[in-house]
């Protein structure tokens, strides 16, 4: 099919909530991309922080082979080995965190949310309220769209849910002063992804957790997109010395397979008793098998060792372009680019459009490029996307 064909499909039949850029990949391998014509891309975006093994990775192509032929789904009304074992495995890399899983991160972060109600109101005296961070992204379902920082998504939805207030992210005396008598909940990200790659200064979690603990509020990390060995730990949050309440994880936790988990403090996991709270296909056979591999390889292949000699490679190579740069920052491999022009949304286009090889970016608002290579990627594929990043700026900023 050619890409006007699939287009031409695609406004039959679908309706319209997504702006599509005009390509359509037919095939990927590692951190490679083919197109409908044949012509090849260098993906650091990896489908928004999900294959985190890059594309089809021999590892979990097997598993999934394996599982596919074997059992796929049972339902939660029966034990299931695979998603046993992976609760395990995630126990032991956590510190003791019990498992529940789901299908999405805004599935995952309903869950934290539903838990974080539960404990407030029959553990900590029926506190109800939650806190969240201005400029936030939690998913688009009904909860998690309610804590998420930004208006412009709750435009049409309202009344979301109640009883939510917003502070300013990085700000840990405006949360302490948000904090009442009925507060259950802060609910953040460790980094801000969907608003511009946004790090905190390194005292910001921990202080903030040190609130937390003084008035008995619950920290819930959405880890969705900085999970699973992104920021160059398994999870962000042990790059400091603290241990959430609730964490949330989805994207690249079965490497493409859409999959979701929230992980709790074992004495809140208690409140979780049966018919609280379910998923149809949570953790089924086939998605658990995929997050299993998932898990190996990175164990295996020492990925999340990697991602942080790779991001600091990238935001090397960054800090070198011949670009009107305002800042480079990141943490592992989930890294913005900030121009002190609006040229982002042209950058990336021109970086789509580059032959022989394309680039595939993330651009956010006006000035900032996001990337979020696979953790496989190598020193080499870095210095060539910048080299086609670098064609991109120059071509952007001769023809303003
Ligand atoms: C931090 C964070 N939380 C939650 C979500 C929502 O995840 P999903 O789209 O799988 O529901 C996202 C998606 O981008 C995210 O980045």
């Amino acid at each position: 099919m050619t890409l006007d064909e699939i287009a031409q499909l695609a406004q039959d039949g679908l309706t319209p909530n997504y702006s599509r850029l005009p390509v359509a990949f037919i095939k990927g391998h590692g951190t490679r991309l083919w197109d409908t014509e044949g012509k090849e891309y260098l993906d650091f975006l990896t489908g928004i922080a999900v294959c985190g093994l890059g594309h089809c990775h021999p590892k979990i192509v097997a598993a999934l082979q394996h599982q596919a032929v074997m059992l796929w789904h049972t339902s939660n009304l029966f034990h299931n080995h695979l998603q046993a074992k992976l609760a395990k495995r995630l126990n032991e890399l956590s510190g003791g965190y019990k498992c529940f899983f789901c299908n999405s991160g805004a599935e995952a972060n309903e869950a934290a949310l539903k838990l974080a109600r539960k404990v407030g109101k029959e553990k900590l005296g029926g506190k109800w309220k939650i806190i969240a961070a201005n400029e936030s992204f939690h998913g688009r379902t009904f909860g998690a769209l309610s804590v998420t920082g930004q208006p412009k998504y709750h435009k049409g939805f309202e009344p979301l849910l109640s009883g939510i207030k917003f502070v300013p992210f990085g700000d840990a005396e405006a949360l302490e002063e948000a904090i009442d008598e009925e507060t259950c909940a802060f609910i953040l990200e460790p980094i801000q992804g969907e608003s511009g790659v946004k790090v905190p200064t390194d005292d910001y979690l921990p202080k903030v957790a040190e609130i937390c603990r003084k008035h008995n509020v619950l920290l819930v990390l959405d880890e969705v997109q900085t999970g699973m060995g992104r920021t160059g730990k398994l999870f962000a949050f042990q790059h400091y010395d603290i241990q959430p309440d609730i964490f949330t994880l989805a994207k690249s936790i079965a490497g493409g397979f859409p999959m979701g988990a929230m992980l709790t403090k074992p004495e809140w996991s208690e409140l979780l008793q049966p018919g609280t709270h379910a998923s149809t296909f949570g953790g089924n056979h086939l998605a658990c098998a995929v997050a299993l591999a998932v898990l190996d390889a990175l164990e295996e292949e020492q990925l999340v060792e990697k991602a942080k000699r790779m991001g600091e490679h990238l935001m090397a190579k960054l800090r070198a372009l011949n670009a009107p740069i305002k800042e480079v920052r990141g943490k592992g491999l989930i890294v913005a680019l900030e121009f002190s022009q609006p040229i982002a949304p042209k950058v990336r286009d021109e970086c789509l459009k580059a032959e022989p090889i394309g680039l595939i970016v993330n651009a956010i608002g006006d000035y900032i490029i996001r990337f979020l290579p696979p953790l496989t990627v190598t020193a080499e594929e870095i210095d060539q996307a910048v080299e086609i990043l670098q064609r991109a700026i120059s071509s952007t900023v001769q023809t303003q």
